[in-house]
């Protein structure tokens, strides 16, 4: 790979081992994947945060950095914790666990990263414009990222988005280069789709169908017959494409790289029917009501906040359930000056920040089984992973019907 004279000087450790130690980095997986140069980038997200993923690895290569002077040279955010900052005991989170979780924030702070803790940065500031070059890890925020707003990242890994989000630069190679966002599949969608939780089984249909393939970058959907989605519901869509390996997608007419579907090298293309959505919710639906309902994977934005407290408004939790909500402190703030925080306090929903329903610990003495809208929450909390507990899904109407008295 090609270094200019201000990135040998770094190499030489001439900005301090930090510096040195994440330019090297770079340059492995540049070299990995034959890219020609670094490129700027105007921002990094970061994930790989919970203490339930990292372990102490984490601790430790975090610690490292930062004895060695390391800082973050661009504005950079952070992926959800292991839990909420505040009410981790209400998560049955123990003290363990929540004194490693506060250490790696910490570590995280002395890096000068926002330690903002939400997969969905975009929805508080974190904003991005067609074509800007970015760095982000998280694999739904990626998708969005690339998909939504037309910005060009690859899937980093907690690693080299950190060592990018130091240097301000990454490799160019992969989603940066106009020739690999072209389109591959096409889907023709047939069904109707009216709340979050269709575009997310869109998304299972989909993603499990191309994953036959093997593309060098993931299966790149160009949709037909997708009509005024909110933009919540091509965040859901994203996700669960995400969950099969897809970093981009494009919607006919709303999605704004429409000048690459002329050049699409299509290889396969499926339509979805009605039956087709209702079978794949049918698949995902529970035996038995779980006790726990998690909403808000992605972290939820205002919108989704709002659908919630309409739908459990003068309703009470069942007896022995519990129903949690997770999204950034920045949307909680939001939702709690618009009345909606309340409304859900009064209905017995539990809201969470700064963690996700996937890199929190569940306490399986209390939970064994989990309900939730969302088929990225769905892959990632049921075996095999870390909680490997089974999850089902179903839409949100549905589930506040289970768990709500009227
Ligand atoms: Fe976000 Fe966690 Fe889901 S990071 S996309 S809420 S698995």
């Amino acid at each position: 790979m090609e270094l200019t004279k201000e990135e040998e000087q770094i190499l030489q450790g001439e900005s301090g081992e930090g510096p040195r130690a994440a330019l090297s980095l770079l340059i492995d997986v540049g070299d990995f994947f034959e890219a020609s140069k670094l490129i700027p980038i105007s921002s990094a997200h970061i994930s790989g945060v919970s203490y339930l993923t990292g372990g102490d690895g984490l601790i430790d290569q975090l610690s490292l950095f930062v004895e060695k002077g390391a800082k973050v040279s661009i504005p950079s955010t952070l992926n959800p914790c292991g839990m909420d900052r505040v009410n981790w005991e209400n998560m049955y989170i123990d003290l363990n666990f929540a004194t490693k979780q506060f250490e790696i924030l910490k570590l995280f702070d002395e890096l000068d990263v926002s330690t903002t803790c939400s997969c969905t940065p975009y929805d508080f500031g974190h904003l991005l414009s067609k074509g800007q070059h970015v760095a982000w890890a998280e694999s739904s925020a990626v998708t969005f990222a690339n998909s939504f707003f037309g910005a060009r990242t690859n899937k980093e890994d907690s690693l080299s988005v950190l060592a990018a989000a130091i240097i301000g630069k990454t490799p160019y190679y992969g989603f940066h280069l106009s020739e690999n966002r072209v389109p591959n599949v096409k889907v023709v969608v047939e069904a109707n789709l009216n709340e979050y939780t269709d575009y997310s089984i869109l998304g299972e249909i989909v993603g499990k169908t191309f994953s036959k393939h093997s593309f060098q970058y993931g299966a790149i959907p160009y949709f037909e017959k997708i009509t005024n989605p909110r933009p919540q519901e091509l965040k859901a869509l994203g996700a669960a494409l995400a969950s099969f390996g897809t970093q981009l997608y494009h919607v006919d007419g709303i999605t704004p790289e429409q000048e690459l579907l002329a050049y699409a090298e299509i290889v396969d293309e499926m339509v979805i029917t009605q039956d087709m959505l209702e079978k794949t919710y049918q698949s995902f639906y529970p035996e038995t009501i779980p006790d726990l309902t998690v909403i808000g994977c992605p972290n939820a934005n205002l919108e989704e906040i709002q659908n919630v407290a309409k739908l459990v408004k003068n309703k009470k939790i069942k007896e022995g359930k519990e129903f949690w909500v997770f999204s950034s402190a920045a949307q909680k703030a939001i939702a709690q000056s618009s009345g909606y925080i309340d409304i859900l306090q009064a209905a017995g929903v539990k809201f969470y920040t700064d963690t996700c329903p996937e890199v929190m610990p569940y306490d399986k003495m209390r939970f064994t089984s989990i309900l939730t809208n969302s088929v990225k929450a769905a892959h990632y909390i049921a075996a095999p992973s870390l909680n490997d507990l089974p999850t089902y899904i179903l839409p949100l109407k549905k589930c506040v019907e289970e768990f709500f008295n009227e």
